[in-house]
């Protein structure tokens, strides 16, 4: 199912009202769980504080393009939600006494392709392939730590984070819909070696992180084929005359 701009910015509206973390309760961390998790949970909530600047340009020239004001206004929600997820990691270490996180190797890597992308089309595949690495993480996070408060932050995540890969996927439907056959096959091709380097780059920062929520390296790797192969058949899944219909009526709307 596809939907309209207008839909998930009003969804975005919603959901940053719900308050789904209890900060009344003291974080309860133990040294074993601190030396399995502290540096992936660090590293993730400096990947979650963007600015999004780059993310809004792209959105709001593609926007421009396919004539859809309202896109950008719901990316800009999107990436609020993205801050909130940084913030409340951020609150957590500042409450355990810990240092943030200033610099991270995965984190500058992604802020160097992130400062050069442009295109909608990579940021939103891109988006795809490290969310759903977030949706692995953060279960294991949740798993790998007895902290009733770190358990609620993860929680609240993943509610968050299966909205967004619906959101990012229906975009990408969108965008792959234009292109033409061979065009569409190269495509698949590119985002599979895109996804096969993230997914490896990811094990290899927060392998132990993940070791530590029971996600072993083949876990890992199956649970991401899996939710890849998703977002891929999703792509081909017959959505067109979905898309039809509210271009239709969005058309109706705007004249
Ligand atoms: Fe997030
Ligand atoms: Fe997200």
């Amino acid at each position: 199912m596809l939907h309209s701009s207008l839909f998930w910015k009003k969804h975005f509206e919603h959901n940053i009202t719900k308050q789904r973390v209890d900060w009344n309760q003291p974080p309860h961390i133990t040294q074993f769980e601190k030396e399995n998790i502290l540096y992936s949970l660090k590293a993730w909530q400096l990947g979650e504080t963007s600015d999004g600047k780059h993310l809004l340009a792209a959105a709001t020239k593609y926007a421009a393009r396919i004539n859809d004001p309202v896109y950008p206004e719901a990316v800009k929600l999107f990436i609020k939600e993205e801050q909130k997820h940084g913030n409340n990691l951020g609150k957590y270490i500042d409450q355990l006494g810990e240092k943030r996180m200033k610099k991270d190797w995965g984190d500058t890597l992604f802020r160097k392709i992130r400062y050069l992308n442009t295109s909608m089309e990579l940021w939103t595949i891109t988006v795809i392939i490290v969310e759903s690495a977030a949706q692995v993480f953060y279960q294991a996070l949740h798993d790998a730590t007895s902290c009733a408060l770190l358990k609620e932050i993860c929680t609240d995540i993943l509610i968050d984070e299966a909205h967004h890969i619906k959101f990012q996927n229906e975009r990408m439907f969108m965008i792959f819909q234009q292109k033409k056959f061979y065009n569409k096959a190269i495509s698949i091709g590119l985002y599979a070696l895109l996804f096969f380097l993230t997914i490896h780059a990811i094990w290899f920062g927060h392998g132990k992180a993940l070791q530590a929520g029971k996600v072993s390296k083949k876990d890992f790797m199956r649970q991401m084929y899996y939710k890849f192969f998703k977002s891929m058949q999703f792509l081909h899944a017959p959505h067109a005359d979905e898309q039809r219909a509210f271009e239709y009526k969005e058309a109706r709307v705007l004249f």
